[in-house]
C-alpha cells in the first residue's frame, strides 16, 4: 500500500513537472486561419477549392448568387453584357463566413472576360479584406490569373495579393498534382515540391518549336496567334515552352481585334501531344 502511495505521488509530481515544463516554452506561433472562399457556375472552380479545402484543412464556403446564372454559356454571356450596360453587379447571398476570423483567404474564381466573375466582384465591393492575405485561384478557358490579380490588387489596396494559382477548364485532370506543388512551394502546405528553373531568354522559333506551337492552340477557337520567339526549360516528366505569339486577325469574330503580342505557356509530358497551359494577353 505504501508503494502505492508512492507512486501516486511520484505521478503528480512527474504530471506537475511536465505541464510546468510545458509551460516555460517558449509561446509557438499559432497556425494562421484559413478560409477557401469561391464562386462557381459549372464547377471546375469548386473542385479546385475543394482540393485546397482538403489539402489545408481549411474551412470552405462557397459564393452563391440571389438569382443565379442560368447554366448555359450562351445565356451567361448575354446576361453578363445586359447587367454590364445597365451597370449592374448581381447580388450575392451573404457569405456565413466571420471574414475577420481569418488570416488567409484563398479566394477562387471562373475568369471572365478577363477577371473575376461578377458573383466575387460583388462579394469584394461588400468585405472588408483590410490586411488580410489573399490567395487568388482561378479557373479559365485560356488563362486570366494574371490580368484578374491586377483587378484584385485595385479592389483591395489594404489586403496582400499573394502569388496565385490557375488551371484551364480542359486540364483539371492535372490539377491535383499541381495544387499539391502549389501549396507546398508557397508554405502552406508541409512536403517536398519540384522548384523550377527560370527561362532563359528568347530566341526566335524553329520549324519544330512552331510545330509544338500549332498543335498546342490547334482546336481551341478563342486562340489564332503565330509564335515568334520562344524559351524553354526542362520539367520533372518533359519540356516547357514560353512562347512569344502574335495575336492574328479571328475571322469568325471581326468584332474582336487582335489582342497584340501574346505570351502562351506550352507543355510537353515525355509521349504525349503538347498542350497550352495558360495564355497572358
Ligand atoms: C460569361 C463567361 C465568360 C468567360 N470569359 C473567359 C475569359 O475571359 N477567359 C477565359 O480564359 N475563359 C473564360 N470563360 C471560361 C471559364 O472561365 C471557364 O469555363 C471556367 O473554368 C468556368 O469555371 P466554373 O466551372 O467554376 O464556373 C468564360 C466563361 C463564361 C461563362
Amino acid at each position: 500500500m505504501k508503494n502505492v502511495k508512492l507512486l501516486l505521488v511520484l505521478a503528480t509530481v512527474t504530471l506537475t513537472a511536465v505541464s510546468c515544463g510545458s509551460k516555460k516554452e517558449a509561446p509557438k506561433e499559432e497556425a494562421p486561419k484559413m478560409l477557401v472562399l469561391y464562386y462557381s457556375q459549372t464547377g471546375n472552380t469548386k473542385a479546385v477549392a475543394e482540393e485546397i479545402a482538403t489539402k489545408l484543412g481549411a474551412d470552405i464556403e462557397e459564393i452563391t448568387m440571389v438569382n443565379p446564372y442560368d447554366t448555359g454559356f450562351q445565356a451567361t454571356i448575354d446576361r453578363c453584357l445586359q447587367d454590364r450596360e445597365r451597370g449592374i453587379i448581381p447580388d450575392i447571398q451573404p457569405v456565413k463566413a466571420n471574414i475577420a476570423d481569418y488570416d488567409i483567404i484563398f479566394l477562387g474564381f471562373p475568369v471572365w472576360f478577363g477577371t473575376y466573375a461578377p458573383p466575387v466582384q460583388k462579394f469584394l465591393l461588400g468585405a472588408d479584406l483590410s490586411g488580410k492575405k489573399i490567395v487568388p485561384f482561378c479557373t479559365f478557358g485560356s488563362g486570366g490569373l494574371e490580368s484578374s490579380v491586377k483587378d484584385l490588387e485595385q479592389a483591395e489596396p489594404n489586403a496582400e495579393v499573394m502569388p496565385g494559382y490557375g488551371v484551364r477548364a480542359a486540364r483539371m485532370a492535372a490539377m491535383p498534382k499541381e495544387v499539391d506543388q502549389f501549396l507546398k512551394a508557397n508554405g502552406y502546405l508541409e512536403g517536398e515540391f519540384v522548384q523550377l528553373e527560370e527561362f532563359p531568354a528568347q530566341h526566335d522559333v524553329s520549324e519544330e518549336e512552331a510545330a509544338i506551337f500549332d498543335a498546342a492552340v490547334d482546336g481551341y477557337p478563342m486562340l489564332h496567334a503565330k509564335a515568334k520567339t520562344v524559351a524553354t526549360r526542362t520539367l520533372p516528366d518533359g519540356m516547357e515552352y514560353l512562347f512569344t505569339a502574335e495575336d492574328l486577325p479571328r475571322e469568325n469574330s471581326p468584332k474582336m481585334p487582335p489582342a497584340g503580342e501574346l505570351q502562351v505557356y506550352v507543355t510537353v509530358v515525355n509521349g504525349q501531344a503538347p498542350v497550352f497551359t495558360k495564355v497572358i494577353r
